[in-house]
């Protein structure tokens, strides 16, 4: 089997490719990533001098390109994690993710199309589905209502997805998770933002009044969840995965700093984001009943590896955070009243 990933070098792309190396000793997979900011190679140290991986740079927008690809490797499946994933800069700028995320899928359905691929993974989101209320969870089934210009371009994408099943017959599936969190994800984003700042004794800061609510996942629970649809999900369906770990995010950003030993005043409370969803709860009976998958790893035990691993690659995120990440960091929480991290 001829895996093409896309988006291999991101957070949740690179930990997958890793794990199916490891879980599949006769797979080979094409790791095809455009290496934007968050496009990193040292995510992928660990499989250096793999032969049954190859990676190729490259933009999934370039319709040559992507099919010359599956041709040339006898690709038999895609799944398609390359995105620009983060909310903030999808507010501050929407049209790369419009290029990229539904454009950029387009190209890739197009190209299966032509090449009849035997499988075709797109990789979503629970924010397609909105915000909810106190009560309830999203199903299969909850209608799209996609609230920030990240959230509809992955909507947009899923649309297109399941219209090339419907009008060409493509096998398509798609999967939803939740908030992932784990090694090697960008420190832009909630938990190693957190982490790091925590670490280095600088301001935390956090949203409105720190009520939003997300259901946290391992990042190893989603890629065996992803494994699990690729190989025995059915064409032209939806799965939701989700960590079943409803928390605020005040609340995880008091554990992280309770297992550093670190002071709550360190909390620093900032001006919300624009249109911020309140709550999302992800269903995910039906990866269960179907597929017999549910969840594994514990927060608990899950955050207190993930700050570790952290703490332990030092050399990962310092390269990361004193490049370009520096100007977008001061233009996030430098604007709403917080000091940088200088
Ligand atoms: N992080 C989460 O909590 C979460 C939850 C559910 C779903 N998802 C989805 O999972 C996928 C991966 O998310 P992530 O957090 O790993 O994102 P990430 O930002 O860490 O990684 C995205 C990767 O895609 C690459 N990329 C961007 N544009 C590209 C293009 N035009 N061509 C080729 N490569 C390109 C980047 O270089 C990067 O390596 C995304 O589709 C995202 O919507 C993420």
């Amino acid at each position: 089997m001829t895996l093409l990933v896309t988006g291999g070098a991101g957070f949740i792309g690179s930990n997958f490719v890793m794990f199916m190396l490891r879980r599949y000793p006769e797979y080979r997979i094409v790791n095809l990533d455009k290496l934007t900011y968050a496009g990193n190679l040292e995510n992928l140290t660990e499989i250096q001098g793999n032969l049954r991986h190859t990676f190729l740079q490259g933009d999934i927008c370039d319709a040559q390109l992507v099919y010359e690809i599956l041709e040339r490797y006898h690709v038999d499946a895609i799944v398609n994690f390359a995105a620009e994933s983060h909310v903030d800069r999808s507010i501050l700028e929407a049209i790369e993710f419009v290029r990229t995320n539904v454009e950029g899928t387009g190209v890739l359905l197009e190209a299966a199309k032509r090449h009849r691929l035997k499988k075709f993974l797109q990789v979503s989101t629970d924010e397609v589905y909105g915000s909810l209320g106190p009560e309830g969870k999203f199903v299969e089934s909850t209608p799209l209502h996609p609230n920030s210009p990240y959230a509809s371009s992955k909507a947009s994408a899923d649309l297109l997805a399941l219209a090339y099943h419907h009008t060409f017959g493509l096998p398509i599936m798609i999967t939803r998770c939740s908030n992932n969190y784990g090694p090697y994800q960008f420190p832009e984003k909630l938990i190693p933002l957190m982490i790091l700042n925590a670490m280095t004794d600088k301001p935390l800061p956090v949203y409105g009044d720190g009520g939003n609510i997300r259901d946290w996942i391992h990042v190893d629970d989603h890629c065996a969840a992803i494994d699990l649809v690729l190989h025995e999900g059915k064409d032209g369906e939806t799965y939701n995965i989700g960590g079943n770990t409803e928390l605020r995010n005040i609340d995880v950003v008091r554990r992280i700093l309770k297992h550093l030993n670190k002071p709550e005043s360190l909390i620093q409370f900032v001006e919300d984001r624009p249109g911020h969803d309140r709550r999302y709860a992800m269903d995910a009976g039906k990866m269960d009943r179907e597929l017999g998958w549910t969840p594994r790893k514990p927060f608990d035990e899950g955050i207190v590896e993930t700050v570790e691993w952290y703490r332990r690659n030092e050399e990962w995120w310092k390269r990361i955070v004193s490049g370009e990440y520096q100007q977008y960091y001061k233009m996030m929480y430098g604007e709403r009243g917080m000091t940088s991290k200088e």
